[in-house]
């Protein structure tokens, strides 16, 4: 049914009439794609905080709630009841999968998990103490010049294609940037293994000792790849998104985003989060660490809180924190001082005016780092895991946007305040 509610903008002696879009869950959108050729005005929006940048059909946050939806489907259902690989379909397709769709699926996955042989060579060019991060934006990129038969994106095998290989390849990518950073030699995948097992074998195992993957990490490692899968327009998807505009080959888009992802305001949060964690080192320090967090003059922040678009618990937190208890229950970490803080940190900063008025809650990035930890991760890969759960969600938003016949360059205008045209000055009357 088309829309016929219209916003009126009126401003000198113009009046323009402008499409309100109805969408099918949240607030209204009104549409100013006509605004300049009607108006001759643009819109001034930084960090679009009050702008839609397309249509999408994946993922639904109500911030205000605390709720966040894949294909309809509530992320705490998902992270109880379903795994990593069937979110993956859900998202890339749009609907649960039968048993014997999921069992192609996985199929297809699995038959991908290998690296060409010589990449193993590209990865060798690395300094060792390189961050994980800069190795997989490297390598990542450099997908597209290993697998040329999957970049022609107006081919919709091609990009099915692409698309199994990211979501195949990331985690023995990522896998192999540890492994490299640590001087030990790059584990193989095993394909008999889950998604999740073969994850941790890949980073954890030696050639020189049998590595059995213990069922509840598993279990933890794939609840923390679902509970990152996606989350609508942040910093990296749109990122991707834009990347993919263009016309950029699946490859050269991940790899864009995966740099995005790496600011410690988006996906690399997780890494600082544990840091200060670290820092503030025993309860009785939390004060100092809120007072700082709250001055304006000191750039701190408290990481792991506050979010764009949650302006009440991050349900990705909450999956989180029982997760971080369970795991730590099972390695037998009792009285993990770095949980204490976190947990302390919390119940603090919830009963204070100045978290309490601005709406911060935890978000995904508070507690993740203490399980990872608790794994035996070492910092530095925690946002290398952000970004292999990610990729699913960075390609089905690539994909969505590939198929929109709508789809055109992105390209922002912008609010020009330098000099106005001035002659060119010769160098010796400067
Ligand atoms: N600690 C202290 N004050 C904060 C924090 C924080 N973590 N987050 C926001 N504020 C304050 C901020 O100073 C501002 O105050 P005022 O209105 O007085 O100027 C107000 O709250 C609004 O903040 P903002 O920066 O305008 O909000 P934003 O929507 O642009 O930023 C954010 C969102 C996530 C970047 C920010 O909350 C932040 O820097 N958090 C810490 C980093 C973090 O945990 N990031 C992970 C986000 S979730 C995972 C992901 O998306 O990757």
């Amino acid at each position: 049914m088309a829309d016929s509610k219209t916003a009126t903008l009126t401003f000198d002696d113009k009046s323009i009439e402008l499409p309100v879009r109805s969408p099918s869950a949240g607030p209204e959108v009104i549409d100013i794609g006509k605004l300049y050729a009607q108006g001759g005005v643009f819109t001034h929006d930084p960090g679009f905080t009050s702008t839609s940048s397309c249509e999408s059909e994946i993922t639904f946050i109500d911030g205000d709630k605390g709720e966040l939806l894949h294909r309809g489907y509530p992320i705490d259902q998902l992270a109880a009841k379903s795994h990593y690989l069937e979110v993956c379909y859900l998202l890339l397709y749009g609907e649960l999968p039968t048993a014997a769709q999921l069992e192609d699926f996985e199929a297809r996955v699995t038959n991908h998990t290998m690296v060409h042989e010589q990449m193993h060579n590209f990865f060798r060019g690395f300094r060792r103490d390189a961050h994980p991060m800069a190795t997989m934006v490297g390598v990542v990129g450099a997908m597209s010049a290993f697998y040329h038969d999957s970049t022609d994106i107006s081919d919709p095998w091609q990009r099915e294609v692409a698309s199994i290989r990211l979501i195949a390849k990331l985690p023995t990518i990522a896998a192999m940037a540890y492994k490299y950073s640590i001087g030990q030699p790059f584990v193989y995948p095993r394909n008999d293994l889950d998604y999740a097992s073969n994850f941790l074998r890949m980073c954890f195992a030696v050639p020189a000792e049998e590595y059995i993957p213990d069922p509840i990490l598993s279990r933890a490692m794939d609840r923390i790849f679902t509970l990152h899968a996606d989350h609508e327009q942040n910093a990296s998807t749109s990122t991707v998104r834009l990347a993919g505009s263009s016309g950029a080959n699946p490859f050269a888009c991940i790899a864009a985003g995966i740099a995005c992802l790496w600011g410690p305001a988006h996906g690399g949060a997780n890494q600082a989060c544990l840091e200060m964690l670290r820092e503030i080192g025993t309860p009785d320090q939390i004060p100092e660490y809120i007072a700082r967090a709250k001055d304006k003059d000191d750039p701190f922040r408290l990481m792991g809180f506050g979010h764009r678009v949650y302006k009440n618990f991050d349900p990705r937190a909450k999956v989180m924190k029982e997760s971080a208890d369970e795991v730590l229950d099972l390695l037998g970490v009792e009285n993990n001082p770095t949980l204490q803080v976190a947990k302390e940190l919390e119940r603090v900063a919830l009963e204070d005016s100045y978290f309490v008025d601005k709406k911060l809650y935890p978000n995904v990035d508070f507690y993740s780092g203490i399980i990872l930890d608790a794994m035996g991760f070492p910092t530095a890969m925690f946002t290398p895991i952000f970004a292999l759960s990610r990729t699913v969600g960075w390609i089905s938003q690539w994909k969505e946007m590939i198929a929109d016949p709508k789809n055109k360059i992105g390209r922002p205008r912008q609010l020009y305040t330098g000099a106005t045209y001035r002659d060119y000055v010769d160098i010796e009357n400067r």
